[in-house]
């Protein structure tokens, strides 16, 4: 499924967002800091609202109906447009924030090139795809060779932005529901619901998918998934790849 239809992707698989993908009190403290004294801040690709600061001035951009629906009565004002082009004059923002949807973009350099035009400090949170979690090398590699996963190294992407990388741990019981947010929780990728807000999932081929749950499933009662990978239940954290980029 992609924009190929005509459609934004997120108009296909955003239905089910608000509700799996509840933002991460400690990934939003991470966000919240990089921004540092930035007062008017905005916030691209911001879906419906996750790790926007309710506490400073904050625009969302955000291209899809669907994602823009599951924004909470109330919230920032929202406007509908793409990151590759920001209807804003130069340096019309303090920061300029962009959270878990570089990957998505058509051109991400031109989108940064935008980040970079509208605002004198961006914070953007992305991953570094060199890093796979088990779900998807043992479970589900086709995952990987997906579109939104293919993309230039970290230390290319913060070249552009001319930006610092930080690593992003995820903690064990992260409440936001990214792909490899269960990595310590392996029963949860058996939820049907919180695999519906997982991109990476909703993409590939139902059939793959379900064949890869009951692999896991079986893993799991066998007990095979715990003598590889078991020893992650007791960890606080864990790196997956997840990267904060600020810009110097
Ligand atoms: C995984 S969601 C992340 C949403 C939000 N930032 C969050 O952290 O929950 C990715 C978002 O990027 C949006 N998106 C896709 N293509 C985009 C583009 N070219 N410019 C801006 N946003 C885009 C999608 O519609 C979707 O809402």
């Amino acid at each position: 499924m992609s924009e190929a239809s005509g459609r934004p992707l997120y108009d296909q698989i955003g239905d089910r967002y608000a509700t799996t993908r509840r933002p991460d009190p400690r990934v939003a403290a991470r966000i919240h800091a990089a921004l540092g004294d930035a007062r008017r801040v905005v916030n691209v690709g911001a879906g419906a609202g996750s790790y926007e600061p309710t506490d400073l001035d904050v625009l969302a951009v955000e291209p899809s109906t669907v994602m823009l629906a599951q924004r909470p009565v109330g919230g920032a004002p929202a406007v509908r447009a793409v990151a590759e082009a920001l209807p804003f004059p130069d340096r019309r923002f303090d920061a300029a924030m962009a959270v878990l949807t570089m990957h998505h973009w058509s051109d991400q350099r031109a989108g940064i090139a935008e980040l970079r035009r509208v605002a004198r400090r961006v914070v953007m949170l992305t991953f570094d795809t060199d890093v796979v979690p088990w779900i998807a090398s043992d479970y589900l590699p086709a995952m990987i060779g997906q579109d939104a996963f293919v993309f230039p190294p970290i230390t290319e992407v913060a070249s552009w932005l001319d930006a610092d990388i930080e690593v992003v741990p995820v903690p064990h019981d992260c409440t936001d529901g990214f792909v490899g947010a269960y990595w310590a929780r392996p029963e949860l990728y058996l939820d049907p619901q919180r695999r519906a807000g997982m991109s990476a999932v909703r993409q590939l081929d139902p059939a793959l998918v379900e064949a890869a749950v009951e692999h896991l499933r079986a893993d799991l009662e066998s007990g095979a998934w715990d003598a590889k990978w078991g020893q992650l239940r007791d960890l606080d954290e864990l790196d997956l790849g997840y990267r904060l980029l600020v810009t110097r």
